[in-house]
């Protein structure tokens, strides 16, 4: 999880009366919530609102988001090809699921209209990675405003808007994480602290910055989306009214260039670029520009393995990648498990010479197979399996 955070009026002491005068009902006070994750056992935050967070006049069925693995026959490796994958609806219905488990559903999102209505996912913790545009995520925590190439990581239950800049086309990568999203536990000392030499630390992570809470009586709908169900809420006043709040669970952004790389004479293996792990189901890396291996021998482009235990899915962000032909901005390679996989013809001895890439890259490295949705297979290569034979 992010640091301990504060923002706007806060009690001196957690559940006692933050008071106002009058406050909602002539009660003299600001209404509490709790939002803390596995139970009461982990991480939390407490906010303090204009009006109780509770006031509902209507829950009716929502559309339901039913997302398709199509059947395989065999088992392959895959490329797709998603940079033309054309712009559709808004950042929450715009969503094309394209690969998916029972621990992460990852989807591609070019929209081309505005957020409609509040959406608030309850049963996974969300990471949109910004391929392309900027712009903010509204919350009760406050705004938090979002660059190219940052991951925003959502905590569940966070009811949310985003809103993107004029000028540029969004494109995000969308991963929905079942289990809790956290930071590798080997990159924190026993005091909690990011360790000296983690490849990331509390300095790149950028919690909301700005707490004005809407002042507004009257029917707001959220849409709240629990799997593949959604249920449409309408509650009685506007739910970002939030004079202040503390604690360690709020959405924050992680830019992938401020991912710091670690390098070595010779090559080191996908764990250096781990940046966040799902609890037992996934982990997602990120392979950022660095200075290639040192030794005078040294093969500097990833060896021939097999995944064992592990479908890699790659998503190629920038730059150009020294170890595969043919993939391009927006390509996803998935290399399941079960089948070896390594640098294609031609490509080690290309990078004798080199000292340095520029690639920028996400990996979302699942221990449960990872199934292609029917949305995903329009864009599959089938040659693809067949493209290290020479
Ligand atoms: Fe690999």
């Amino acid at each position: 999880m992010p640091p301990y955070l504060q923002l706007g009026s806060i009690p001196p002491k957690r559940h006692t009366r933050h008071a106002t005068d009058p406050g909602y009902l002539n009660e003299g006070l600001y209404y509490e919530e709790v939002i803390s994750t596995q139970g009461f056992h982990r991480a939390y935050s407490i906010a303090y609102h204009l009006r109780p967070p509770t006031r509902v006049l209507k829950v009716e069925p929502a559309a339901s988001v039913i997302v398709e693995a199509a059947p395989q026959a065999m088992l392959r490796h895959h490329h797709l090809k998603t940079r033309s994958i054309p712009t559709h609806g808004n950042p929450i219905t715009g969503r094309v699921p394209m690969f998916t488990n029972a621990d992460v559903t990852i989807s591609r999102c070019r929209p081309d209209a505005a957020q409609a209505e509040l959406f608030r996912n309850a049963t996974a913790d969300e990471v949109l990675f910004v391929h392309h545009s900027s712009g903010s995520l509204y919350t009760h925590f406050g705004k938090l405003a979002f660059r190219q190439f940052d991951y925003v990581v959502i905590p569940r239950c966070t009811t949310y808007r985003l809103e993107f800049d004029a000028g540029v086309q969004p494109d995000l990568l969308v991963v929905e994480s079942k289990g809790n999203l956290g930071f590798p536990t080997r990159y924190l000392n026993a005091d909690g602290q990011f360790r000296l030499g983690a490849p990331l630390c509390e300095r790149d992570l950028h919690g909301p910055t700005e707490l004005v809470p809407v002042d507004l009586e009257g029917e707001t709908t959220v849409v709240i989306k629990d799997g593949s169900r959604q249920t449409r809420y309408t509650l009685a006043h506007h739910p970002f009214d939030a004079v202040g709040w503390d604690g360690m669970v709020y959405p924050f952004t992680f830019n992938a260039d401020d991912f710091e790389p670690i390098t070595g004479t010779i090559h080191q293996p996908p764990p250096i670029h781990q940046t966040f792990e799902s609890a037992g189901g996934f982990v997602i890396c990120t392979f950022t520009p660095r200075m290639l291996d040192t030794h005078p021998n040294a093969v500097k482009i990833p060896y021939a393995h097999s995944n064992v235990e592990s479908d890699e899915l790659l998503y190629y962000v920038r730059g150009k990648f020294g170890s595969r032909r043919g993939v391009e901005e927006s390509s996803f390679t998935l290399h399941p498990h079960g089948i070896p996989h390594g640098p294609h013809p031609g490509t080690i001895a290309a990078s004798w010479d080199m000292t340095r890439t520029d690639e920028l890259a996400v990996m979302v490295d699942t221990f449960r197979p990872l199934q292609l949705t029917k949305q995903a297979l329009e864009f599959d290569d089938t040659s693809y399996p067949m493209s290290w034979k020479d």
